[in-house]
């Protein structure tokens, strides 16, 4: 498979996209830029993990705490505001910044707090965080409530349990932060990992890939979509609390029971994508970025599945659990990432439809490669292989994926070129016009004018001929006077 330019091949008969309500349009700083500035953190922290303080902690963190609950945020109201076609005010829009910026801060604390040991900076951050969440969670329940009915609530309904998940998911990381025995640590860490990724992260993704991916894939959606969805969302629940419930009480098979509900569900429903890619393929990176974290999503819930089977202790678990982070972070929560944003970017960013293409055309180089090279050196990673090989891979793969930041930039630096070409062809095409419009006028006014002096003309020369009329008739009466006189 070639993932070529969406502009190239037999282009795909699109169904109406996704439309973003307008306000969501055009370049918003907070909500476009946090994302990617956390990025840029992560390639630093990778890039000097050695000097850095429990970087490899915080490298997880910087993609799911920071990059991705961000984008959880903004674009579960974003997708909100477009299932339930509500427009969001410009106050909504800034409160929707502040929400941000709180979140932001909260992980900045949490990412300073944990590896310099400052349990109270990691409390704080972490109440910002719940703080943040729960304002979200509020806003959208809100939203349905006052939109009238319509198809996909359901999706809404995803968001607001999935915000729910967080400051439970955050709990325990403060819990963890202060410092546990290793029994505790493991069974803590279980819980935290199940309620912020299955759930927080899980649910969100879920809920958007119902109406996301056919949108993306560019084909129709699988009917019984939004049925399977809403029949999946309470087994999903059930499997986050049994896995929580069961590493807190300590019960391994209560856990695996979990993991398995959970897993089971997500498959059932995960059916309802395939119908999309089955009748139009994956061509473009972002579908193919987003099936490629979807796929390693699967593959790390059999994986935890299996790890909780055969590990002796919960110490056992951790440890392996936390190996398997790169998996999750790199594999899933950055291809996840960046396909959603290679795919709203241009829709956001597009003021016609040809300077969409631009982007997208933009957004699409080197696609094959940049799935293909990242997937292949995660694959080589988790297998047994000589630690130098491992370094290797590791360092191709993240700086393939890395790749997007120069590649989304130069994808804006020529949206925006092409957009003010468009621009100045408009100005001059509106003055071209406008010539136009001038010069018929004044040929008019000079017609007019024309007809009016000939019109003129005319008169003056019919009034010249009544006046020699009358005159001859005076002399003629002037004559007879005379001759009357005589
Ligand atoms: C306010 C939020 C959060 C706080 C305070 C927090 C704190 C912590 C702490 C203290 C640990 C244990 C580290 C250790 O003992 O080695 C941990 C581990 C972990 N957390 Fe979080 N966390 C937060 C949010 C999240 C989120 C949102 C996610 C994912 C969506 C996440 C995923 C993980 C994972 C995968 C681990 C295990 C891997 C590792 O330790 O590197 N955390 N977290």
């Amino acid at each position: 498979m070639k993932i070529g330019s969406p502009g190239s091949g037999n282009k795909p008969a699109a169904p109406k996209p996704i439309t973003p309500a307008k306000r969501g349009r055009g370049v918003s700083p907070i909500r476009d830029m946090v994302a990617v500035i956390w990025l840029i953190v992560l390639i630093f922290v990778v890039m000097f993990h050695e000097q850095i303080l429990s970087s490899d902690w915080l490298a997880i963190h910087v993609t799911f705490l920071g990059a991705l609950s961000h984008s959880a945020l903004v674009w579960s109201e974003y997708f909100a505001n477009t299932l339930l076609k509500t427009r969001p005010t410009a106050n909504e829009g800034k409160i929707q910044d502040r929400r941000s910026l709180l979140m932001a801060l909260g992980a900045l604390f949490v990412f300073v707090g944990f590896p310099m040991d400052i349990w109270v900076l990691v409390l704080t951050g972490a109440t910002f965080v719940t703080v943040s969440v729960l304002w979200h969670a509020v806003y959208l329940a809100r939203k349905m409530k006052r939109a009238l009915p319509g198809r996909f609530r359901i999706v809404i309904r995803y968001y607001i349990t999935a915000a729910c998940m967080l400051p439970v998911g955050a709990a325990f990381g403060v819990l963890l932060a202060f410092g546990f025995g290793d029994e505790w640590r493991g069974r803590l860490m279980i819980a935290h990992m199940t309620f912020n990724l299955l759930g927080w992260i899980g649910l969100t993704v879920i809920g958007t890939l119902v109406t996301f991916w056919p949108t993306m894939v560019r084909a129709r959606m699988d009917e019984r979509s939004e049925r399977m969805t809403r029949q999946v969302l309470w087994p999903l629940l059930a499997g986050i609390v049994i896995v929580a419930g069961g590493a807190v009480a300590g019960i391994k098979l209560i856990s695996i029971i979990g993991v398995a509900v959970y897993a089971l569900s997500f498959l059932w429903w995960g059916r309802t994508l395939w119908k999309p890619v089955s009748l139009k393929g994956i061509r473009e990176f972002a579908p193919a970025s987003v099936g490629a974290a979807g796929t390693w999503a699967v593959v790390g819930l059999i994986w935890i599945g299996v790890l909780l089977a055969l590990a002796d202790s919960w110490p056992e678990v951790t440890d392996r659990l936390v190996s398997m982070a790169p998996l999750l972070a790199f594999g899933f929560a950055l291809q996840i990432l960046l396909g959603a944003l290679s795919y709203l970017l241009p829709v956001l960013m597009g003021k016609s439809p040809a300077n969409l293409a631009v982007y997208q055309d933009a957004l699409n180089v080197g696609a094959t490669f940049r799935i293909a090279v990242p997937n292949l050196c995660l694959v080589i990673w988790l297998l047994p292989v000589p630690s130098s090989i491992r370094l290797i891979v590791a360092i191709l793969g993240i700086g393939t994926i890395m790749s997007f930041i120069p590649i989304m930039f130069r994808a804006v630096f020529l949206g925006l070129k092409h957009k003010k070409v468009l621009e100045a062809e408009r100005e001059v095409k509106a003055a071209e016009k406008a010539a136009e419009a001038v010069a018929k006028q004044e040929d008019e006014n000079a017609q007019l004018n024309e007809r009016h002096q000939q019109s003129v003309s005319d008169k003056n020369s019919e009034s010249g001929s009544d006046m020699n009329r009358a005159g001859s008739t005076r002399t003629t009466n002037g004559t007879s006077d005379k001759e009357n006189d005589v």
